[in-house]
């Protein structure tokens, strides 16, 4: 954010010494630092002492999708692992249509609260339910507000959206228990009246 370098090789001297593991991001890195754009490995000199290095390819490389180094062991680990969670969803979807069920009473059960309550969701027609309340720095503080009562419920402003229609966002799954909805939207109607959104 402040367009510094990681101070890495402190932070590699600490995982050494305890025995940590190691995990560069470097997207802001890549193209830009060491020998060729290598990255802040190469500009620090620090090879084969960062564990794992991830980074995109949507900055200095101009196009899209990112990047994971390792060992070899780490990278087959990251492909084996990655298929057979994706096989095991597909699974899930296919013979617990009960989940996709529970996803919906909750969906419907969570935005006929956030209605009732008065509150403004928008054109939502999922799980994904903004409650737009305006300006952003209104937005920002009710999701701050939000989150100290035990709701955490992401603020979003411009230029992701226009300035009067920013929100805090808000996302029901199946596996929320009604107590949990429930005491979401107890919070809400707390929060959402003490700063004069309902
Ligand atoms: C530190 C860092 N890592 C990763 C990313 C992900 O980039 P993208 O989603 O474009 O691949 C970003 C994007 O801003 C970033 O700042």
């Amino acid at each position: 954010m402040e367009g510094d370098i990681a101070p890495l090789p402190q932070i590699v001297e600490l995982a050494e010494r305890y025995g940590a593991i190691m995990m560069l991001d470097d997207a802001h890195s890549s193209g830009v630092l060491g020998r060729n754009g290598r990255g802040t490995v190469d500009h620090y000199g620090l090879h084969g002492r960062v564990d794992i290095q991830v980074g995109t390819l949507s900055k200095a490389i101009g196009s899209l999708g990112g990047y994971v180094c390792g060992t070899r062991t780490l990278i087959e680990h990251l492909y084996h692992r990655v298929a057979a969670c994706c096989i095991a969803a597909f699974e899930v979807l296919e013979k617990e249509p009960r989940l996709i069920e529970r996803l919906w009473q909750n969906t419907r059960f969570f935005k006929s609260g956030l209605s009732r309550l008065g509150f403004n969701t928008g054109a939502s027609e999922t799980p994904i339910t903004p409650v737009i309340v305006g300006k952003g720095d209104l937005a920002m503080r009710f999701s701050d507000e939000l989150f100290k009562e035990g709701v955490f419920a992401q603020g979003i402003g411009y230029p992701t959206v226009p300035e009067a229609k920013s929100r805090i966002r808000t996302i029901v799954t199946a596996t929320h228990s009604r107590e949990q909805l429930q005491f979401a939207l107890d919070v809400l109607e707390k929060v959402g009246k003490r700063l004069g959104i309902i």
